[in-house]
């Protein structure tokens, strides 16, 4: 596990950059955090990095977006699921069995559909207004430097 602490939006995204460099065909990757913690700040800096030509939004409504890039990216938002029966409805299984990189916010959500060995990460609140810490689970270390703050 590793914990990183992003000093404010810029960092995060940095942070993203670098995840998204670990990151190789079939990978799930599960967000978790509170409301407005930057799930989606860092989903976009993954989407980005992973060669997302397209605006990236929050799929929030409409509960998956597919993007096109080296590795297809799908990324879900999974906050407005109550019943599990409704993953199934939209071919969850096609997208997590399939070659595409999944990114998941609020996956905490639809823990029981999730299979094991995917990576994990938890945004959380620091002590100020714009810290946060991450916290990554299943993935190689990656290399992000203090001095790359701004
Ligand atoms: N260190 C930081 N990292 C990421 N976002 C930050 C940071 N500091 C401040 N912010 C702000 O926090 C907000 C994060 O919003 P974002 O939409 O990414 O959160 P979210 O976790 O997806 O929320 P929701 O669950 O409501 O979709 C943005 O307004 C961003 O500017
Ligand atoms: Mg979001």
């Amino acid at each position: 596990m590793q914990k990183i602490i992003s000093h404010n939006e810029y960092e995060t995204i940095k942070i993203g950059e670098r995840i998204a460099s670990k990151l190789k065909k079939s990978d799930i990757v599960c967000l978790e955090g509170d409301l407005g913690a930057g799930k989606t700040t860092l989903s976009k800096a993954i989407a980005y990095a992973l060669g997302v030509k397209e605006h990236v939004t929050s799929p929030t409504f409409t509960i998956v977006h597919e993007y096109e890039a080296v590795i297809p990216l799908y990324h879900f938002d999974v906050y407005r699921i109550d019943d599990m029966d409704e993953m199934f409805e939209i071919g969850f299984e096609e997208y997590i069995y399939g070659e595409g990189i999944c990114l998941i916010e609020w996956a905490d959500k639809i823990k029981e559909l999730i299979p094991e060995n995917s990576i994990w990460i938890s945004i959380s609140y620091g002590n100020n207004i714009d810290e946060r810490e991450i916290q990554i689970n299943g993935l190689p270390e990656i290399d992000f430097i203090q001095s790359e703050r701004k």
